[in-house]
């Protein structure tokens, strides 16, 4: 047994070359046949690749789909988001838990079902949903449970259910990424111009990064092409993570040839001949399909040596699956997971035109924006400079979730009204939206008449709804919980900084912060943007200061003065000790505390 073990684990190093630089692939593929990384399975990777043990342990640890312990034939992860809790997840983890016998975090003695939360499978339009080993399952009902679990106990094709994701769920397709294309279209445009030409039309029509920093795309593939190297890379960054966003996973099952024919462009442009699509483990159910495609524009001359026969253009594209860790959409963190090693973001600078991934100039770039240049060649630059606003050319995909009637993937123009906006997906009567998914703005309905842009609110993609009833409070501590949750821990302001914002926000929720606390707060947390490597810890506080700021009544309501006697600052309480045990209560309630 240990010897086939052993066999099985070297056949798999020797097809990726023993090249450390694939360990992703060699894990995924030892997952997917022991399902979990024992010691001796951990022995055998490294010996059959020549690295320390330290080392595979060191990046196991590191993804959520990789464990240390047995688990089950069948993986239920569950997810657990705050949309996905608005939508009644907790009662379907019962019926789950119910139908199978055990609690989340145990797996069967029979060794077929293990049951999980993950933090978002990217189904937030159709929550509550989970996924079943690789197969997405979506507006699950409670009733609807039991039949599933029988499905998985009879081994049964989960993908052949009702409640199994037909629903790509695209509402509004607009001109740049959903219009009708057609294969080669734009790269045969692009490729009637020089590198540098494709590069001026790129930067003439405004496209800025859909990833979420918006920074100008032609002026990254311009930094990206001067600086001298042998080689350059295109890396895809469809890695999306964050809880509410689901747009790449319509791309990529709609779009998916323009991404492909973007990231040629790209190519083209700063000079590389290899492409990597960074998709996350979430989206495995896509690889097939995207396999089939990329074989489809190898045969049709759009991949390959001299494309459509242009002369020494070579590019090739390969699609790297992720294994759950949210971080790894950072793209230096995403350069690092891509070497083969945790998904811990790189100091910069240097940045990763200069010195991405294998140390060469890379340019990383989201699906949507691939998208949006290559229908820039298509269409060109004053075509698209024209749609949206003076500084936010184009449009904007967003994934919209939570209390409105028409979830799902929306293009819209730039410039468009949060109000207006609101009508259109069925969210009339939101009394807050979370503009940018967790890490952007808690936006306040006297607000809702600013744009969606990169000059007012900018967002990578998520939009959340909230309508009236809602505890916004007790959703901004889910949000706070997921970066705590999903911080790498490489530095402290993150990794102690945001636990302890969370831990003193409590204080808030049960009502027993004082006035000075809630400033503390408002401190910390401005200490944490500041002094965060990355940006997961620059954006980790938002979801509690953006409330602070534009629902200051909500607070208001459960703050109490300085010298409350139910707070338990043990410090100032020592302070202010006799003064407390002289003064007067201030309501009954606080008598009995
Ligand atoms: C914590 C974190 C997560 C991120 N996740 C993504 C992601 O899922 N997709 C993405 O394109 N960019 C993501 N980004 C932004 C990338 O670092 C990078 O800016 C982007 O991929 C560049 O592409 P663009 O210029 O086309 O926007 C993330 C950034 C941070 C800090
Ligand atoms: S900010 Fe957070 S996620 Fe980013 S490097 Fe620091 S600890 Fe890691």
């Amino acid at each position: 047994m240990s010897e086939d073990h052993a066999l099985f684990i070297k056949k798999i190093a020797e097809k990726y070359g023993r090249d450390p630089t694939r360990l992703m692939d060699i894990l995924l593929e030892v997952n997917a046949r022991y399902g979990w990384f024992s010691e001796e399975t951990i022995g055998h990777i490294s010996e059959a690749m020549g690295i320390p043990r330290v080392k595979v342990r060191d990046k196991i640890s590191f993804y959520t789909f990789f464990s240390r312990k047995p688990v089950g034939k069948t993986v239920i992860r569950l997810s657990y988001s705050v949309v996905e809790k608005m939508k009644g997840a907790e009662l379907i983890a019962r019926a789950f838990e119910d139908a199978v016998g055990i609690k989340f975090g145990e797996t069967t003695p029979d060794g077929l079902i293990t049951l999980t939360y993950a933090q978002c499978i990217g189904m937030s339009d159709q929550a509550p949903s989970a996924l079943i080993n690789h197969t997405p399952v979506g507006n699950l009902l409670p009733e609807d449970v039991a039949d599933i679990v029988e499905a998985v106990k009879k081994g049964e094709d989960i993908s052949q259910l009702p409640q199994a994701l037909t629903d790509v769920n695209l509402r509004r397709s607009g001109p740049v990424v959903f219009a009708p294309m057609d294969a080669g279209t734009a790269l045969r445009s692009a490729l009637k111009m020089t590198p540098e030409q494709v590069i001026e039309e790129i930067k003439k029509s405004k496209l800025r990064g859909r990833g979420g920093a918006g920074f100008p795309t032609g002026k990254k593939w311009e930094a990206c092409r001067n600086v001298k190297s042998d080689f350059r890379y295109i890396v895809c960054n469809a890695d999306e993570g964050e809880p509410g966003t689901f747009k790449d996973r319509v791309i990529m099952s709609e779009r998916a040839d323009l991404v492909f024919e973007g990231m040629t462009i790209a190519g083209y442009a700063i000079g590389a001949e290899y492409g990597i699509v960074y998709l996350r483990g979430e989206y495995e159910y896509m690889l097939e399909d995207l396999k089939r495609i990329l074989e489809e524009r190898r045969k049709k001359g759009l991949l390959g040596q001299n494309i459509l026969g242009k002369k020494s253009f070579n590019f090739a594209i390969r699609i790297q699956i992720g294994a759950g860790a949210y971080i790894c959409g950072e793209e230096s963190a995403l350069i690092e997971s891509l070497e083969g090693k945790r998904g811990a973001p790189r100091e910069r600078p240097p940045f990763p035109v200069e010195k991405g991934y294998m140390n060469r100039p890379t340019a990383v770039n989201n699906v949507e924006t691939l998208c949006a240049a290559a229908r820039i060649m298509e269409q060109g630059a004053d075509w698209f400079s024209t749609i949206g606003t003076e500084a936010s050319a184009g449009t904007k995909l967003l994934s919209v979730s939570g209390d409105c009637s028409r979830p799902g993937v929306y293009e819209i123009e730039y410039g468009i009204t949060v109000g207006r906006f609101l009508k259109m997906v069925g969210a009339e009567h939101a009394i807050a939206a979370k503009i940018g998914g967790p890490s952007g703005r808690l936006v306040a309905p006297t607000d809702f008449d600013r744009t969606i842009s990169f000059e007012d609110f900018s967002t990578g993609g998520s939009v959340i709804f909230f309508g009236p009833g809602r505890d916004l409070l007790t959703h901004m501590k889910q949000f706070t919980e997921f970066f705590v949750e999903e911080s790498c821990g490489w530095c402290t302001p993150c990794r102690v900084g945001t636990t302890l914002m969370l831990k003193e926000f409590d204080k808030i929720i049960e009502g027993r912060a004082t006035k000075t606390e809630v400033e503390n707060i408002k401190k910390l947390g401005q200490t944490i943007k500041t002094m965060s490597r990355c940006g997961l810890g620059q954006t980790a506080p938002n979801p509690i200061l953006t409330s602070m700021q534009n629902f200051p009544e909500l607070y208001e309501a459960v703050i109490k003065p300085d010298d409350y006697i139910g707070s338990f600052d043990f410090a100032k309480a020592v302070e202010a000790g006799a003064r407390i045990a002289g003064r007067k209560p201030h309501d009954e309630e606080e008598a009995n505390a």
